[in-house]
């Protein structure tokens, strides 16, 4: 049987050796990198990985897209699928420094907190994302979105560079996401005091959201966070919290860890399914989501 071959291309100087690991604990015979590729070299990529095999071992070929921007990684997705020729068609995997699993991740153990112990769903609630133009907290917001939440990006120095992260989102996905000020501690307060979901997706070692500021949240059912380096980005938060009391004000906490778990199971699944596929396979964030609800049960 033909080798199981995965190209992995990343627009950094770095492929993520996290990701090399993943994809060959998962099955894959070989995982190649290919360091500061551009958008405009995705296709070339593509077409010359695709037409050296048979058509019959072409889904033993994968093409995995990293880097560190969102949506950077979906241009290169779509790139790469527009290349793709009949019958060599490949499989195709973006999941840029890990966000589109981690956020996945994230939302769907949220969910299964809401729905478990608030009998509540996604569709309707005030999800306010701390930390929304990182590449988990935009795939976070997105995902959201998609399931019907009233998303709101915060953004830690005023609203502008929020808002136009917002527009670009509504621009590819359609779907309205509002912005709030979350430059002091009494309007990140205000904001939690407005908000169900809290999900902090902030770069690491950032403390987000203090005691204080959780204990104002009236209305709060769960607060998240991703961030597993010290201090955490919810005072009091454990990394292992999975449902767990926070604040004493009846909200919930989900900790970078009981995320991490679900993560992790999600972009190992992704690269065992692509491996084993005998049809081509083109898996993002929403794919991601789907997996990540199956573990998150
Ligand atoms: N648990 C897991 O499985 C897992 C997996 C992957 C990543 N992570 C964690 O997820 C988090 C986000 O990762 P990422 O790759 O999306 O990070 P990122 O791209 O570095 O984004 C971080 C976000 O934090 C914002 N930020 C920076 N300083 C801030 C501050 N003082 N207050 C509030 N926000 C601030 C950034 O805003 P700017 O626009 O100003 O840069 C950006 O929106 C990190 O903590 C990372 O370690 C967890």
């Amino acid at each position: 049987m033909a080798k199981n071959i995965l190209h992995m291309v990343t627009p950094l100087a770095h492929m993520s050796p996290f990701d090399v690991n993943m994809a060959l604990d998962a099955g894959y015979d070989a995982a190649v990198p290919y360091t500061n590729v551009s958008l405009g070299e995705v296709t070339g990529l593509v077409q010359d990985a695709m037409f050296s095999r048979s058509p019959r071992d072409a889904t033993r070929t994968g093409f995995f897209i990293a880097g560190k921007d969102a949506f950077l990684a979906l241009d290169m997705l779509d790139a790469a699928s527009k290349a793709l020729l009949k019958p060599f068609e490949i499989s195709l995997f973006a999941d840029p420094a890990g966000s589109f699993t981690t956020a996945a991740a994230m939302i769907a153990v949220v969910e299964k907190t809401l729905k478990e112990m608030k009998g509540r769903g996604l569709a309707g609630a005030a999800v306010s994302i701390f930390g929304a133009t990182g590449v988990v907290g935009t795939a976070a917001g997105v995902i959201g979105a998609l399931e019907g939440a009233n998303v709101t990006f915060v953004g830690h120095d005023g609203t502008q560079r929020v808002a136009r992260h917002a527009e670009e989102v509504k621009r590819r996905f359609g779907v309205d996401i509002a912005v709030a000020d979350g430059s002091t501690a009494e309007k990140k307060a205000a904001i939690v005091a407005s908000t169900e979901i809290a999900l902090c997706a902030a770069k690491a070692g950032v403390r987000v959201l203090d005691a204080s500021q959780i204990a104002s949240g009236e209305r709060l059912l769960v607060a998240a966070d991703v961030n597993a380096v010290p201090p955490l980005g919810v005072e009091g938060l454990d990394l292992h919290a999975n449902g767990t009391p926070l604040g004493g004000r009846g909200a919930l906490g989900v900790g970078a860890l009981a995320i991490g778990n679900v993560k992790y199971r999600t972009e190992a699944g992704l690269f065992r399914e692509m491996a084993a596929s005998a049809s081509p396979l083109k898996l993002d964030f929403r794919q991601a989501f789907v997996l990540a609800r199956s573990f998150a049960l």
